[in-house]
């Protein structure tokens, strides 16, 4: 930690959770709390709270929360220490300087600076777009039926044809070559030196969620090759974690999001009023870009290219989605090469429809391994046959593993029974032959030991929000459960903290519980645990009961554990044993 805690409190509680996310969101003054749509994800009606009293917020639609720090790693993208600086400045804290150390503050100054190189960049070439420089670039973009708006909209540019005034322009800026290099925005030839990484090409500035321009695409004016080039990773930039036309998408009313394979896709389906389309930069989808659409929608279309390769990549794509259990559909392009093409030659209606009729993955992949098989040939047939039930014993719903059967028997003309029959072989004996991700599906779910555990920190979990929520239970627990009783180190830390707060001051708050922890997961962890509210009304009697009996559980494992770990120590054994037939004496009384 860069900053005292005495320091971090004193920013935080200087920065009031509702004013700093009311200048974000629209917030709506609704009982004791804040509501508004979320910021994190998509949605029509608002899940977002945020609580004056607790200074803290929740999404109870997409599950983030976190308190007034988290709030701004999440939506600036902040690290912690970064949150804690920016706010700081808003409420006027002074910060340390030297509480960085040399490194780090090197670090951030470094990333400070080449957002703004790339913010000065793409306001250049913007610039030099509609200069007479810009000429050749505006008519290709023209040509292919780009409007003013979409221009300004996404910030399109040109790079000129000298290939170092670029370079000479952030220099006479103050910038350094070495900056500019690690911006990914020159090249240095040992024998020629620096020169521009991007030159006479159309640019494509790319935008984060947050605004900020992270990269850039540059298409060649014509044919030339390569057609694109991409900024490098910086630090700044990861190609793998960001989704081109995202800062746009994010703001659209449209149900979903579009994946498509190419920039010039991504604009013309915004100019067509497809508001939802992003594109992976230049590299197959990832984890992190699945990972990253998570939260702002439940549904993705693939609207890749038609070609073989296109194909691929949806393939691709799908088993991904399917293991971070993202529902997806298939839009199909034919005969059109990709979404540009069909949207210039058909138009918005069609390609409206054509998300109505798009497929599910499922649907999608038995379709191309149709194709694979000669339908004519027995042999083929069976094989064909077989690799249909593998993939439908991946659907773990049974309802909708049934419904898909039924309908890929009817439009494949298998027999129902034969094909239920073999679905359920692969699903249940079959683990060694179906293939991997079947079996990462299946590990997923857990062996008997890890759901186990799972219960055991939900447990943990639920015990702690009733500490938080009502503070008056907890003297009663603390002579019972000590922090090491919880086994998740996070717990730990948390209810030492809610035990420390109660004995100085009689009450818990819950933001200054979540200051102690930097991670992102961390805050995301910790903040579930506080802003789970129940929700319902329980009687004093009800209440006594469900928490003996966490308390109960807590304290059996956290002894079995013990007992586990003493190894022969039998004097030791003994003791805990007898601790443990005490624990069915606890009653904790609510009234
Ligand atoms: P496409 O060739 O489909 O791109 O490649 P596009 O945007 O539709 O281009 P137009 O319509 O010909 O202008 C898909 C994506 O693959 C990456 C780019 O990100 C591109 O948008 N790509 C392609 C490269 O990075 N380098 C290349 O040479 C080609
Ligand atoms: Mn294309």
């Amino acid at each position: 930690m860069f900053y005292s805690d005495e320091l971090i409190e004193e920013v935080r509680s200087r920065n009031d959770i509702v004013d700093v996310i009311g200048s974000y969101v629209n917030l709506k003054h609704k009982g004791n709390s804040y509501t508004a749509c979320c910021p994190f994800h998509h949605e029509k009606t608002p899940s977002f709270h945020v609580s004056r009293e607790r200074q803290m917020y929740h999404c109870f639609g997409c599950g983030v929360g976190g308190n007034v720090f988290t709030f701004l790693m999440e939506h600036e993208n902040y690290s912690f220490p970064e949150a804690v600086e920016a706010l700081a400045e808003r409420a006027g804290v002074s910060l340390p300087e030297r509480n960085m150390t040399k490194e780090e503050r090197k670090k951030a100054d470094e990333r400070t600076r080449i957002k703004e190189m790339n913010k000065i960049a793409a306001g250049y070439f913007h610039y030099l777009l509609k200069t007479e420089h810009g000429n050749g670039a505006l008519t290709y973009l023209k040509n292919r039926g780009i409007t003013d708006e979409m221009i300004t909209q996404f910030g399109l540019g040109y790079s000129d044809k000298f290939s170092d005034d670029l370079y000479k322009y952030l220099k006479s800026k103050g910038y350094k070559d070495d900056e500019m290099l690690k911006a990914g925005l020159i090249k240095v030839d040992e024998k020629y030196g620096p020169s521009d990484r991007f030159w006479n090409r159309v640019m494509y500035p790319i935008i984060d969620p947050n605004n900020r321009v992270i990269g850039f695409g540059g298409r060649v004016l014509g044919d030339g090759v390569p057609k694109y080039i991409n900024s490098q990773d910086t630090p700044v930039f990861d190609k793998s974690r960001n989704l081109y036309g995202l800062n746009l998408a994010k703001k659209s009313k449209r149900k979903g999001v579009i994946f498509c394979e190419g920039y010039m896709d991504v604009i013309s389906m915004h100019q067509a009023g497809f508001d939802n389309a992003v594109a992976s930069l230049g590299t197959a989808l990832t984890v992190g870009q699945v990972n990253l659409i998570k939260r702002y929608t439940d549904r993705v279309y693939l609207a890749y290219d038609s070609d073989e390769a296109g194909t691929k990549a949806a393939l691709r794509a799908l088993q991904i989605m399917r293991e971070f259990e993202m529902p997806a559909r298939v839009i199909s392009l034919k005969p059109y090469k990709d979404p540009d093409e069909l949207i210039q030659n058909e138009g918005m209606e069609e390609f409206e429809r054509r998300i109505e009729t798009a497929v599910s993955g499922i649907m999608f992949e038995i379709d191309i391994l149709e194709h694979n098989y000669n339908q004519n040939d027995p042999q083929e047939k069976t094989e064909f046959q077989k690799e249909v039930a593998k993939c439908l014993s991946r659907i773990m719903e049974p309802l909708e593993r049934d419904n898909y059967i039924n309908s890929v028997s009817e439009k494949y003309s298998i027999d129902v029974k034969a094909l239920k029959e073999a679905v359920t072989a692969y699903g249940v004996s079959g683990a060694a032959n179906i293939d991997t991700s079947v079996f990462r599906q299946q590990e997923r779910r857990g062996s008997p030991e890890e759901e186990k555990e799972k219960q055991q920190l939900k447990t943990e979990r639920v015990l702690i929000t009733w500490l938080i929520n009502d503070n008056e239970l907890i003297p009663a627990i603390e002579k019972i459960l000590s922090p090491y009783d919880f086994s998740d180190p996070v717990y730990r830390s948390v209810v030492e903290m809610i035990y420390q707060q109660y004995t100085a001051s009689n009450k818990v708050e819950p933001a200054v519980i979540m200051n102690h922890f930097e991670s992102r997961e961390d805050h995301e962890k910790v903040s579930s645990i506080m802003q789970q509210d129940f929700g319902v009304e329980i009687t004093a009697n009800e209440k006594s009961g469900a928490i003996t009996d966490l308390v109960k559980r807590i304290k059996r494992k956290s002894i079995q554990n013990r007992i586990d770990n003493a190894g022969a120590d039998l004097e030791k054994i003994k003791q805990l044993m007898v601790e443990k037939k005490s624990i069915e004496k606890i009653k904790i009384n609510v009234f």
